[in-house]
C-alpha cells in the first residue's frame, strides 16, 4: 500500500511523512532482527523518498502508538533488574544497542538530509514530559542521557523531543495535541507540532470518535497564524492494527482515526480536499511566512488580524477564536466576516481565498458493496469447514513435553514472552469424596489481571468472563461438582494488547496472579496460588498452523454440522478476490471474538459482538468550539468494529484461504467479504470557488442527483432547492460530470444563468452517484 497512500498523501499537499519505529516486532527475540517486507522501514523511507518528500524518523524506541507494549519487546522486560525508560542501565544499554542499529542502517543508506537523504528530523524518547516527574531524578537524568545519546550520533539533522517541555538543551521540544497554537518551545526553538489528533483511535466496546474538517483545518491555520513552521498529522493515514500489534489493553484492529485517509486508503472527504486547499494555499505563502516579521491587531472578542510582511508581500490571517459569534469588521477600508471558530487567510491582504469554516472540497459517502454486485465474480455463500480447538489440561508427560512448570502463579507475559494472546494455566486437585465438605457443590474463585478467562474442569467448559469498561482486573466466580481423586483444572487466560501508556506501565502484570481457591463445605478452603501449574502457551491450532494453506493438518476439517454459537471453533474457506481496486474487508457481524487470517496473514483479533453503548451520539456535531475525543461520536449501540480490512497485497487473484479462530461462539453464515468504495459524492461550493468531484478510483459518475447553484438547502443525501436558483444547475453538472470519473465546476454566473438570488454570497450544491 506504501506508494498509493504516499502518492495520496502528497496530492493531499503534504511535504513531509512522519514515521515512528516499532522495536517490538524489528527485535521480537532478543538479538533476532527482521527488517523484511512490512518490517522494512528503509525501503519505507526510500519510497517517501522516491515520491519527493521529506521524512521524519521517531525512532522511540518508546512509541505509545496505541501499539502493543508501547512498541517495547517483552523479552526486554523480563530481564533482570530492568525498569524501562528511566536511568537504569540495563535498560540504558538495550535501548542504546538498538537505536545505534537503526542510525546506522539510516546512516549507511545515506538517508539522512545531511546525507542528501530526505530525513530533515529525528526523535528519541516520546512525551517523556507527560511523566517524567513520577520517575524523580532519575527521570531527569535519563532524559539527558537520551539526549546525549542522540547528539553523539551527530547524524546533522535536529533531534526532537515531543511533549518535553525542558527539554534538554539541544533537543527541540515539540507539541502533541488538538491545538498548538499558544504552545512555544524552550530555548527559542523553532514553532512545530509533531501530532496533530486528526481523531482518535479506538477502543473494543466503544463509539467512533470523529473530529470535523472545520475544527482540524481551524487548528492547523491558526498554529500557522501563530508562529509555526512545521505541522504534522497524527495519523494521516492509521491503517489497521494487523495481528497482534494493537496495545492497550482493548484497544481495536482498526486505527482509522479518523484520518484523512480512511482505514483501507480511501480519501476521507471533505477533511482530505479541505485540508488539501489549506495546504496548497500555506505552502505558496511560505516564503514570507517563515521569513516574514508578524504583527498582531486584536480587535477583541476573540479576533485577531495578523498579517506576515517580507520584501513587500504580505499575507494576512483573521482568525476568530469565539465558538459562538461570527465577526463583521473593517480591515484596512474593507468589510470581513469571520464565522465563529474560524481563520480566513488573505494571500495579499485583501482577497480572502480561504476560510476554515468554508468546505469547498466534496464529501464522499462510502459503502460497502456485497454478494452480487459488479466486483463479485461469483454469487457466494462461503462454504465452511469446521475443527474444534482442543480443551488443555494437565497430564503425566507435561514436563517431557517442555511446558513450564512451577509451584506458583506467574505474570502471563513473562510466560509467553508475548507470543501468542493465549496461555493455559494447568492444575490438578485431590478431592476426597470422603470428607463431607468436597462432596457436594464448590465454589471457584480466580481472581485475574485480565483480560479475559475461560474455565475447565476435568476437560468440561464451566465459565467464561472478560474484563469489561476499562476495569481489568476482576473476580471470576462458579460452582461446580468436583469427582473423587485427582480433579483437572485448566484455566485459559486471554490478553488483549499490552498497556502502551503511563509511567510504570512495563511493571504491569497480567494473567492470573491469584488468589485462585477452591471454597467447600463449612467454609474450608483451598489455596491454589502454590500448587503445581503448569504453563502451556498459545492455542493448539495455531502451533499446528492452522490458519496456512498447506499444513499437515488439512485433513480432519468436517463439512457436515457446522456448529454456531458454540466456543473454540475453528472456520475455514475461500474466496475469489473482488475485481477491481477497491479495498477489500471482511464482515464478520455474527461472529463473537478471535482472531482471522487470510492466506496465512493475520489480520487481527476481531470482536463484532462487543457492542457500544447507546448514550453519546445524539447532539449535534457542531465544529465550533474546543474539541475533544468524546466529541461528535458515531455508532452508538452499534458493534465496535464489524468490518476487518484485508489488503490487496495479500490476496492472490483466485482463491484465497480464510480461516477464523473463533473464542466465544459465532456464527459465519453471516461472514461477507466485501469492498469498500464511493457511493455517493456531494459537494458545497461557495460563490468564486471551484468544485471538484470524484467518484475515486477511475469509477464513473453515473447520476447527477441533485445540482442547484443558488442559495440550497440541507447536507448530503437530503440537499433540496432554496428560494431562488439559476435555472440551468442541472444541466450544467450533467453536461460536466455524467459518464465521466471527474469533473470541476465554477460556482459562478460565468457557469451558471443568472439565478435571481438577492443573497450577498451565493452557493452550489451538487449531489452524485457513483
Ligand atoms: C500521543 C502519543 C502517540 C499516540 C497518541 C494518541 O500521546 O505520542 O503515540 O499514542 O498520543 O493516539
Amino acid at each position: 500500500m506504501w506508494p498509493d497512500l504516499i502518492k495520496k498523501a502528497k496530492e493531499g499537499g503534504l511535504n513531509a511523512i512522519e514515521t515512528y519505529i516499532f522495536w517490538n516486532v524489528h527485535e521480537p527475540l532478543y538479538r533476532q532482527y527482521d527488517f523484511s517486507g512490512n518490517l522494512d522501514f528503509i525501503r519505507f523511507i526510500r519510497v517517501v523518498q522516491d515520491y519527493g518528500l521529506y521524512a521524519i524518523l521517531r525512532i522511540g524506541p518508546y512509541v505509545c502508538a496505541e501499539w502493543n507494549y508501547g512498541g517495547f519487546p517483552v523479552w526486554l522486560h523480563n530481564m533482570p533488574n530492568m525498569t524501562f525508560r528511566t536511568n537504569n542501565k540495563v535498560f540504558e544499554e538495550e535501548m542504546k544497542t538498538f537505536t545505534t542499529l537503526i542510525i546506522e542502517m539510516v546512516r549507511k543508506e545515506h538517508l539522512f538530509a545531511s546525507q542528501g537523504g530526505p530525513i530533515i528530523l529525528s526523535q528519541l524518547e516520546n512525551e517523556y514530559g507527560n511523566v517524567k516527574s513520577k520517575y524523580g531524578n532519575d527521570g531527569k537524568e535519563y532524559i539527558n542521557w537520551c539526549a546525549d545519546l542522540a547528539e553523539s550520533y551527530k547524524v546533522g539533522v535536529p533531534w526532537i523531543m515531543c511533549q518535553e517541555w525542558d527539554a534538554p538543551e539541544g533537543m527541540i521540544n515539540t507539541c502533541n495535541g488538538y491545538y498548538c497554537d499558544q504552545f512555544y518551545p524552550n530555548h527559542g526553538m523553532p514553532k512545530m507540532w509533531t501530532e496533530n489528533w486528526t481523531g482518535w483511535f479506538k477502543n473494543w466496546g466503544s463509539k467512533y470518535p470523529r473530529r470535523t474538517a472545520e475544527d482540524l483545518a481551524f487548528a492547523v491555520a491558526r498554529f500557522f497564524q501563530y508562529g509555526g513552521t512545521l505541522q504534522n498529522y497524527y495519523m494521516y493515514h492509521g491503517g489497521t492494527n494487523f495481528g497482534r500489534t494493537s496495545g492497550g489493553p482493548y484497544i481495536a484492529t482498526s486505527y482509522d482515526y479518523d484520518a484523512p485517509l480512511d482505514e483501507y486508503g480511501n480519501l476521507n472527504q471533505p477533511k482530505w480536499g479541505h485540508l488539501k486547499n489549506l495546504h496548497t494555499l500555506l505552502r505558496s505563502m511560505e516564503e514570507t511566512l517563515t521569513n516574514g516579521f508578524s504583527s498582531n491587531i486584536e480587535y477583541g472578542n476573540m479576533l485577531t488580524v495578523t498579517s506576515y510582511e517580507h520584501r513587500g508581500d504580505r499575507v494576512c490571517f483573521f482568525g476568530n477564536a469565539n465558538e459562538t459569534n461570527d465577526a463583521t469588521f473593517d480591515f484596512e477600508g474593507a468589510t470581513y466576516t469571520v464565522p465563529a471558530w474560524s481563520v480566513s487567510i488573505l494571500p495579499d491582504c485583501y482577497t480572502e481565498v480561504y476560510n476554515t469554516a468554508r468546505v469547498n472540497a466534496q464529501t464522499s459517502v462510502m459503502v460497502k458493496l456485497r454478494n452480487g454486485a459488479d466486483a463479485f465474480r461469483e454469487p457466494y455463500n462461503l462454504q465452511w469447514t469446521w475443527r474444534a480447538e482442543k480443551f488443555e489440561h494437565v497430564k503425566d508427560d507435561d514436563a517431557k513435553k517442555g511446558y513450564l512448570q512451577f509451584d506458583g502463579l506467574l505474570d502471563q507475559k513473562f510466560v509467553s514472552n508475548d507470543t501468542s494472546d493465549y496461555v493455559w494455566y494447568m492444575t490438578s486437585v485431590d478431592i476426597d469424596h470422603n470428607d463431607p465438605a468436597w462432596r457436594e457443590e464448590v465454589t471457584l474463585k480466580v481472581h485475574t489481571k485480565g483480560h479475559i478467562l475461560h474455565v475447565f474442569l476435568n476437560g468440561k467448559h464451566v465459565g467464561s468472563q472478560a474484563a469489561k469498561d476499562g476495569h481489568w482486573t476482576f473476580d471470576f466466580l462458579t460452582k461446580f461438582r468436583m469427582k473423587n481423586g485427582k480433579n483437572a483444572l485448566s484455566l485459559l487466560s486471554v490478553t488483549n494488547g499490552l498497556q502502551n501508556y503511563g509511567a510504570f506501565f512495563d511493571k504491569e502484570q497480567h494473567g492470573i496472579l491469584g488468589p485462585v481457591k477452591l471454597i467447600g463445605g463449612d467454609n474450608q478452603v483451598k489455596h491454589l496460588d502454590e500448587h503445581g501449574w503448569t504453563y502451556k502457551v498459545d492455542l493448539n491450532g495455531i502451533g499446528k498452523g492452522l490458519y496456512m494453506k498447506d499444513t499437515r493438518y488439512n485433513r480432519n476439517w468436517k463439512v457436515e454440522n457446522l456448529p454456531t454459537n458454540r466456543m473454540f471453533v475453528w472456520y475455514k474457506t475461500t474466496f475469489k478476490a473482488p475485481m477491481g481496486d477497491d479495498p477489500v474487508v471482511l464482515d464478520l457481524l455474527g461472529m463473537g471474538k478471535g482472531i482471522a487470517w487470510v492466506n496465512g496473514f493475520n489480520i487481527g483479533r476481531y470482536w463484532p459482538s462487543y457492542f457500544a453503548d447507546d448514550n453519546g451520539c445524539d447532539f449535534k456535531c457542531d465544529y465550533r468550539g474546543k474539541y475533544g475525543s468524546n466529541k461528535c461520536l458515531t455508532g452508538c449501540g452499534e458493534s465496535s468494529q464489524r468490518w476487518y480490512h484485508v489488503p490487496r497485497s495479500i490476496l492472490n487473484d483466485d482463491n484465497n484461504l480464510l480461516v477464523l479462530f473463533e473464542e466465544f461462539g459465532g456464527n459465519p453464515a453471516n461472514v461477507e467479504v466485501q469492498t469498500v468504495t464511493v457511493g455517493k459524492a456531494c459537494g458545497n461550493a461557495y460563490e468564486g470557488n471551484k468544485l471538484e468531484l470524484s467518484c475515486q478510483g477511475g469509477k464513473i459518475i453515473s447520476d447527477v442527483r441533485f445540482a442547484s447553484f443558488g442559495d440550497p438547502k440541507g447536507s448530503c443525501g437530503a440537499f433540496h432547492k432554496g428560494h431562488c436558483e439559476s435555472p440551468n444547475s442541472l444541466s450544467v453538472v450533467q453536461e460536466a460530470c455524467l459518464g465521466k470519473e471527474s469533473c470541476t465546476i465554477d460556482a459562478s454566473e460565468w457557469t451558471f444563468q443568472p439565478s435571481g438570488c438577492k443573497i450577498p454570497t451565493k452557493s452550489l450544491a451538487i449531489e452524485l452517484a457513483c
